[in-house]
């Protein structure tokens, strides 16, 4: 696109570091830890001897009079061992207006750690978007999230509200790779003066502060090259923890009193022991912590005494230690004999254990009292007692250690899948042995903490045989956990894009039919609620499929009920690469129609046996729905149709599902079918299949389908086609 002016770049090159770990994962002496005033631990070096491994070699060089580390062209400027974190400088995205000439200049940024041990943190950064009139995405292999900025209110140093100059989105979980760009229809060309350019990145949330000077810059956060600090997580090697314990000469936690911590996104780390601090991945480099020295931390009024990886405080002779505090025994020892003592001290220490015990225990419940209470969870349980008199289905609210136990605390190899909204573990519940699916979900906000009981409530009384029924939640924790019944063949997307080895083949008849049940479930959910519930995330890995291939609708995480009032309207965008409706982003209203976007590309996928998005290929093959409609008006739908359904005789129903699709795809919704619509098409496609004479009688099977409806799609307005530009501008990610 020619309004990209220049495109800045930071890609880190690829080290193929999950396959080569370092032979002897031990440091060599004489290694270099300082660069600058900056420390260097082990794993990381700036000698490729002194390095675990590629991922975890750094630079040290001097510019001018700042010396600086880098790994590769990207400036560190701090590491935790500790932690697992590094601290990395990055390019920020911005549109800019040029006075010289009149028009609008991008500076589109982007991050690629994809193969090197480095991923962001979805805890510590945030995608902060700044300007007056700007709208603009972070999108990364899978997501594009996004917020709108405007200053219909006054901005106000220390505050990021959306209307005020400053937006904010969470970053979702697992991102290596991810590029910021603009929604071109907002722009600075009228408002210039006062605020000439609108920005994106992705940085560390602490780090973060609204100045009113951002908006008035043309360099926001650092002024001499715009580059924002983000927090990466770091792992040693993408596996689990007992797979790098199989391997002894690899294993890279070689220090005594340490411990191997596992991260879905980063694979494994290492950490010293409670009680010891150092460095994990060194020969004897955990040390034992003196508390003693540190009363602050490890507070003790009476004696205190280290010992290894823990320590004890008692009081002086003739003083007992009560509620932390040293007071003088009520009995002087010297009066009782000597087994009464003991015998006193012992129930004494148990005493006082028993009650910091029951302390602590009562404590932990009014913790998790005061999250059930947050969640909704009273108004859930009052609601659910007085329906379940009324012999409503089974719900439960799982507590807590329940779940744990259920998942093996949540064990790394349970999990069945991530998601922007979670990570899913498969459980079995150990009363019953019932295989269930627990979502634990990522933080939410406030708003949607005080709605999470009411939705619950809703979600628990849909009973459709094509959506994944939702047995419980646990309102607990911190973050709410939802329970499903467990769906033991995979995803649709599994079955349609799986792996090579195991391609199968998939009939048009199995295809129409998972289509058809898919479309019934989300017309189920669009009718069956006042407001409707909209689905929000519509696509293939969120169809999953039953024992006999049944087609189940999963995944309410991003589901919401259509708010009443705009009050309610969202201002960030979020969904899946090629699956998201244009419309959506451009309104930032989720509407049922939305839905029925999504399921024109699911319905794609069935037809080409594509994937909806995929980054690899050139930039006009990207996206599958920008490719179909291409294909579709160049007349060349075999090309792209899926060869393994592909035959002579089908080729009218597959036409006809080309079409289906086609309306679901139009950019403006309204244009849309309903969902309800489209199953009614996909169920009356399969009986016709069913009936080969149709198929003979070519005048009969134009009867029984009744005419393509041309009504709508030549409703070709000026407003058709700007919607059109700004899409085709996300789907090729500039
Ligand atoms: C990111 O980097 C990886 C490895 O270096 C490369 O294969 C991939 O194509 C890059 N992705 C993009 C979108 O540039
Ligand atoms: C263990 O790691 C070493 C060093 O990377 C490698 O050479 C060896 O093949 C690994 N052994 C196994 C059994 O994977
Ligand atoms: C360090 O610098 C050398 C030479 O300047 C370069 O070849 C190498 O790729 C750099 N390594 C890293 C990790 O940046
Ligand atoms: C404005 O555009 C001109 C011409 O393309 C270019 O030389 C100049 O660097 C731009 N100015 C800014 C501030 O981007
Ligand atoms: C915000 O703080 C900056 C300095 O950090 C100051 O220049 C600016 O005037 C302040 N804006 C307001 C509205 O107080
Ligand atoms: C942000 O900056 C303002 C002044 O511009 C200051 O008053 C406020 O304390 C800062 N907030 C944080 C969290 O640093
Ligand atoms: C700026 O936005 C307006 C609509 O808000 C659009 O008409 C115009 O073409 C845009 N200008 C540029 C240079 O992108
Ligand atoms: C440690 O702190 C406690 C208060 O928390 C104080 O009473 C005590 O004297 C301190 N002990 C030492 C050794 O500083």
């Amino acid at each position: 696109m020619d309004c990209l002016s220049r495109l800045l770049l930071i890609s880190f090159l690829p080290s193929v570091w999950a396959v080569a770990v370092a032979t002897a994962a031990r440091r060599s002496p004489g290694c270099a830890t300082r660069c600058g005033d900056m420390d260097v631990p082990y794993p990381f070096g700036l000698d490729p001897q002194c390095a675990i491994h590629d991922g975890f070699q750094l630079n040290c060089t001097t510019v001018g009079r700042a010396t600086k580390l880098l790994y590769l062209d990207v400036e560190v400027t701090k590491i935790s061992v500790q932690d697992g974190k590094a601290w990395l400088m990055t390019l920020i995205s911005r549109q800019c207006y040029n006075q010289t000439t009149n028009d609008m200049s991008y500076d589109n940024a982007w991050v690629n750690a994809t193969d090197t041990p480095y991923v962001l943190s979805a805890d510590d950064n945030k995608i902060i978007v700044l300007g007056c009139n700007s709208m603009a995405y972070m999108q990364s292999d899978s997501y594009v999230i996004g917020c709108m900025s405007t200053c219909d209110d006054p901005p106000k140093n220390g505050s990021c509200s959306g209307t005020a100059g400053c937006c904010e989105a969470e970053l979702p979980r697992g991102v290596r790779y991810y590029q910021g760009f603009f929604n071109e229809l907002y722009n600075t060309t009228r408002i210039w003066r006062k605020a000439p350019c609108n920005y994106i990145t992705v940085m560390e949330s602490a780090a973060f502060n609204f100045s009113t000077t951002y908006l008035t810059s043309t360099a926001f956060y650092d002024a001499d090259d715009s580059r924002t600090p983000v927090v990466m997580e770091w792992g040693i090697a993408r596996q689990t923890c007992e797979e790098a314990k199989a391997n002894e000469t690899a294993y890279a936690c070689v220090s005594d009193h340490s411990d191997c911590v596992y991260s879905d996104a980063a694979g494994y780390r290492c950490r010293c022991s409670s009680g010891f601090e150092g460095n994990p991945y060194i020969l004897d480099g955990c040390t034992d912590i003196n508390e003693c020295l540190d009363n602050a931390t490890y507070p003790c009024a009476g004696i205190c005494e280290n010992t290894l990886g823990d320590f004890t405080c008692s009081c002086p002779r003739g003083r007992n230690m009560i509620n932390g505090v040293c007071v003088k025994s009520q009995r002087s020892t010297w009066m009782v004999p000597v087994v009464g003592a003991s015998v006193g001290l012992a129930t004494l220490v148990i005493g006082i254990t028993c009650a910091y015990l029951v302390r602590e225990r009562r404590k932990l419940h009014r913790i998790k009292q005061r999250y059930f209470r947050r969640h909704g969870g009273l108004l859930l349980f009052e609601e659910m007692k007085s329906q379940h008199n009324q012999g409503a289905a089974a719900f439960t609210i799982f507590s807590e250690e329940e779940l744990q136990q259920a998942t093996a605390n949540f064990d790394g190899q349970r999990v069945l899948g991530h998601g922007g909204h979670g990570t899913v573990y498969k459980g079995v519940l150990n009363k019953s042995g019932t295989e269930i699916a627990v979502k634990r979900c990522m933080t939410i906000d406030e708003q949607q903490k005080k709605e999470f009981g009411k939705e619950m409530l809703i979600l628990s009384q849909i009973n459709h045989r094509n959506i994944v029924k939702l047995l419980g939640c646990c309102l607990e924790v911190e973050v709410p956990m939802l329970v499903y019944e467990f769906i033991p063949n995979g995803t649709l997307f599994d079955l349609i894009h799986g792996d090579h080895h195991r391609q199968q083949h998939v009939s048009l008849d199995t295809r129409l039919r998972i289509a058809y049940e898919s479309a019934e479930a989300l017309a189920y959910l669009h009718s069956c609620a006042s407001p409707p519930i909209l689905h929000g995330d519509v696509k293939s890995t969120n169809i999953l499929l039953d024992g006999d291939y049944t087609a189940k609708v999963s995944d309410f995480g991003a589901s919401i009920l259509a708010p009443n009032d705009k009050s309610q309207f969202v201002t960030v965008v979020q969904g899946t690469c090629g699956y998201l409706d244009p419309e959506y982003m451009q309104t930032y209203e989720l509407t049922d129609k939305s839905d029925v976007y999504s399921f024109g590309v699911v319905l794609l996928e069935l037809l080409t046996g594509k994937k909806a998005f995929n980054l690899e290929g050139p930039e006009k093959d990207r996206s599958l729905s920008m490719r179909f409609l291409y294909a579709m008006k160049e007349n060349k739908l075999e090309d792209i149709v899926d060869d393994q359904i592909k035959n002579s005789e089908n080729i009218e129903y597959l036409e006809e599902i080309a079409e289906l699709a086609r309306r679901c795809l139009e950019m403006s919704g309204v244009n849309r079918p309903t969902m309800k619509e489209v199953a009614d098409r996909l169920d009356r496609l399969r009986k016709i299949m069913q009936h080969p004479w149709a198929h003979e009688n070519p005048e009969e099977l134009d009867k029984l389908l009744g005419e393509p409806s041309t009504a709508n799609s030549t409703a070709t307005t000026g407003n058709f086609s700007i919607t059109k530009r700004a899409a085709i501008g996300l789907e090729s990610g500039r």
